[in-house]
């Protein structure tokens, strides 16, 4: 009793630590932005209700969050805080690069890369050639996949992993208490941010994980998970075959950022990968409609950040293109994101 007390009081100062901490991070990125770009919106203006909504919200997500901590479900060094030298040096960093994405944004330039970065432009879709979130070589850096995690959760005042693992936690226990070897894909690993909540899931999984970007991929192989059976590959989530059929295909915050027609050619492809009676665990952010206290949140976004295809993502609920491939469809809401499940 006592114990758990505890820990409800540990856990809720770490995640509202956190809030505050990387509210407090983003600050100083809006100011200069508004200065570079005039037509960046100032952050005083939400009105009280809707700071009110956003709280009560991520109150809901950080008990969730603690439910799955005291379940056992990840390990301390998935929740606990990082090395505060490594962070600061890295937020010193970001915030330079910020400079530059506000200059980019106030000349409205999003397909611009660097020598470095340009060598991993061949064979790559068109849509992704861009610099996603006006971000300094989009995802075709080194620096980039070294920010990419901390830049996010900027972004997200510190929620953007308690959404990912509050929304992971069901699934994370079903994998956990299967008996049997199972074998999970990721789609759009990016950086590992995913794949290190998935790697919580005991050494009887295997996971493989896919992502276009080789930097990415250099950064999420460079990680330690808490499983050793973690593989990565460079594969396009659209294209990508293997005789390998599997239990699990998960993706995270990927689909936003896809043009409508691959969207659904991933669809069709995960449903094409998964085992019969396997899963396809969807997260991303809420679409329109999905909690109506945050639809202004959703309008927003690509207002500020180069995110060309997200008006057209939240418009189009993706529950209906899921139930065309698969049954037992449902989507769980956590504060900006959600998870949609579906079985095959
Ligand atoms: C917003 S990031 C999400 C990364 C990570 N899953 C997370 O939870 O933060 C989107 C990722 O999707 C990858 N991506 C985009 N289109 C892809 C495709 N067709 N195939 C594989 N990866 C893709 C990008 O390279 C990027 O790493």
């Amino acid at each position: 009793m006592i114990s758990e007390a505890f820990d409800q009081i540990k856990y809720r100062t770490l995640a509202y630590a956190r809030l505050a901490l990387y509210s407090l991070e983003s600050l100083p990125i809006q100011w200069s932005r508004r200065w570079i770009d005039q037509n960046s919106i100032p952050p005083s203006e939400l009105p009280k209700s809707r700071h009110q909504d956003l709280l009560q919200s991520f109150e809901s997500m950080v008990r969730k969050d603690i439910a799955n901590i005291r379940q056992g479900l990840y390990t301390s060094d998935l929740v606990g805080p990082e090395n505060p030298t490594q962070h600061l040096s890295r937020y010193l960093k970001i915030f330079t690069d910020s400079l530059f994405s506000s200059y980019r944004k106030s000349l409205g330039v999003n397909k611009h890369f660097s020598e470095e970065a340009s060598v991993h432009l061949e064979d790559l879709p068109d849509y992704y050639k861009r610099n996603f979130h006006f971000q300094t070589d989009g995802y075709l850096s080194e620096q980039s996949a070294q920010f990419y995690g901390h830049q996010t959760e900027i972004l997200f005042r510190g929620t953007l992993d308690l959404m990912r693992r509050s929304l992971l936690g069901g699934v994370l226990r079903e994998i956990q208490e299967s008996n049997g070897p199972l074998h999970l894909l990721e789609l759009g690993c990016g950086a590992g941010e995913l794949t290190r909540i998935l790697a919580q899931s005991g050494e009887q999984v295997k996971i493989h994980a896919i992502d276009l970007s080789q930097p990415y991929l250099e950064m999420a192989q460079s990680r330690s998970y808490s499983n050793s059976n973690v593989t990565f590959q460079r594969a396009d989530a659209e294209t990508y075959s293997s005789s390998e059929k599997y239990d699990y295909i998960f993706s995270g915050y990927m689909f936003h950022e896809l043009p409508d027609d691959v969207r659904r050619a991933i669809v069709e492809n995960a449903f094409s990968l998964l085992k019969p009676g396997g899963k396809f665990v969807l997260l991303d952010s809420l679409q329109k409609d999905d909690d109506s206290r945050f639809n202004w949140a959703l309008e927003q976004f690509p207002k500020q950040f180069h995110e060309p295809f997200y008006k057209n993502y939240i418009a189009k609920p993706l529950e209906p293109l899921m139930k065309k491939h698969f049954s037992d469809v449902t989507t769980e809401v956590a504060f900006l994101s959600k998870a949609i499940t579906a079985k095959k």
